[in-house]
């Protein structure tokens, strides 16, 4: 590469997201030189968007259970060196106000560019020079030590290159393979990616009689897989043309193996087979009328419409138990096979990554490449739905910051 002029950095983050702001800030304030290299034209698109535009910017429960990865102890060091309160102190820093929504999950009280505000001034309290936008053309070694970087501002020289370029989905607003291609060229191994915590399509044709119910939400439990793999969330569900999403959806898209069928319980915390065998003792009502009793009422109508046509009517003491049983059993252990997923255009975050055990937990560089580290979620560290995906940003940021 070219050497005349280049700039020299003691690190040049590329990705100015979520775990890039984060690294560049704390890694800055320790008196390190800077660069933070960004090719989007808005800065930190995915935080903005994030949480219906007030960011779900942590879990105040979040722990290693929470994270998905096939190293499931790496993300323990990180999570526990930086943790949600450490954010929540961050905010109070700077005046942000926020509130707990449910299950942990903490959002911001006005908006999401009230997170962005933060970092941006904590990476300008670290001297943190930025280029943005800017694209970074190649990443190479230097004989002498470090790295150059080609990129459409020139060349830069660094002695530690930090990859925080996040995952895949929603390549409108700049997500990119660069990660993932970078680990590649460095010979470090990469989990098949895939999309997570994203809705369920199903056959057209076999999801036909299904179609009606679209629109309607309910809590319901959810499963999938089994042993080391299972895994079980009671969430709301949303019928959608499509298939199936809502947070029960989302959270088990995570888990869910291509082909292995997902188990649903429509009536949570209910014996519906018992229930609907004591109310035959009611005599007149109609089948529809006791279920409607017991399940939101359209989806009483529409699931027998899909699954018992002509009985809705009928007097549930006409009906024998078997049918009663059979209903209740199809309701409470609905098992359905998937086709596939609505992509990248619709996930929230990248499942897979750069594989974990090529790179040090407490620093989170790679192994074999000193002064190469990755962060953030294009790492294969997969957090549930809740505000995880952010505090392992945070987390495997300030990791890195505070080693480099
Ligand atoms: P992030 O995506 O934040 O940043 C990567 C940066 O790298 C981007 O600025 C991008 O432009 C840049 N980049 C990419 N390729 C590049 C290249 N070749 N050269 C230069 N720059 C490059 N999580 C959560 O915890 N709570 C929530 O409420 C939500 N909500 C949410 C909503 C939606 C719609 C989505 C899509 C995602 C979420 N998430 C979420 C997930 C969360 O946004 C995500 O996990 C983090 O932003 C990941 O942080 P990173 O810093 O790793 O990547």
């Amino acid at each position: 590469m070219p050497g005349g002029g280049a700039a020299v950095f003691d690190l040049a983050v590329i990705g100015a997201g979520a775990a890039g702001m984060m690294c560049a800030a704390v890694a800055g304030q320790r008196g390190r030189r800077v660069v933070l290299i960004d090719h989007a034209r808005r800065l930190a698109e995915k935080i903005r968007i994030s949480g219906g535009g007030r960011c779900n910017f942590t879990n105040r429960d979040a722990g290693p259970a929470n994270f998905i990865s096939v190293n499931p102890h790496f993300c323990r060091s990180a999570l526990s060196r930086y943790t949600p309160a450490d954010f929540l102190a961050l905010l109070a820093r700077h005046r942000v106000s926020w509130h707990e929504k449910h299950r942990g999950q903490l959002f911001c009280d006005e908006s999401s560019e009230d997170v962005i505000r933060v970092l941006r001034a904590e990476c300008d309290a670290g001297g943190v020079e930025w280029r943005m936008p800017c694209s970074v053309e190649a990443v190479e070694r230097e004989a002498a030590g470090g790295f150059a970087l080609r990129t459409s501002s020139g060349v830069l020289r660094a002695t530690r290159v930090v990859i925080a370029t996040g995952g895949l989905p929603v390549a409108q607003i700049g997500a990119s393979d660069f990660g993932l291609k970078i680990a590649r060229q460095f010979g470090l191994k990469v989990v098949e990616p895939r999309p997570a915590l994203v809705p369920l399509t199903f056959d057209a044709a076999a999801w036909k009689p299904f179609v009606p119910l679209a629109g309607i939400a309910l809590e319901v439990d959810i499963a999938t897989g089994e042993g080391r793999r299972a895994a079980a969330f009671r969430e709301d569900l949303l019928f959608t043309h499509r298939g199936l999403s809502g947070p029960a959806v989302l959270q088990i898209s995570s888990y869910w193996q291509p082909g292995a069928p997902i188990v649903i319980d429509l009536a949570p915390g209910m014996d519906l087979a018992a229930q609907l065998l004591a109310a035959k003792s009611g005599g007149r009502q109609q089948l529809g009328n006791v279920l409607a009793g017991m399940v939101p009422r359209r989806l009483a109508e529409q699931w027998l419409a899909a699954t018992h046509p002509g009985q809705q009517a009928q007097r549930i003491a006409d009906l024998p138990d078997h049918t009663l049983r059979q209903l209740a059993q199809g309701m409470q252990c609905w098992t359905l096979v998937p086709s596939g997923t609505e992509g990248y255009k619709k996930a929230e975050v990248m499942r897979g990554g750069v594989d974990t055990r090529g790179l040090d937990q407490q620093t989170m560089e790679a192994r074999n490449v000193p002064g190469l580290h990755f962060i953030g979620e294009v790492v294969d560290v997969t957090g549930w739905l809740g505000g995880y995906n952010f505090q392992w940003a945070w987390a495997s940021g300030a990791a890195c910051g505070k080693a480099v």
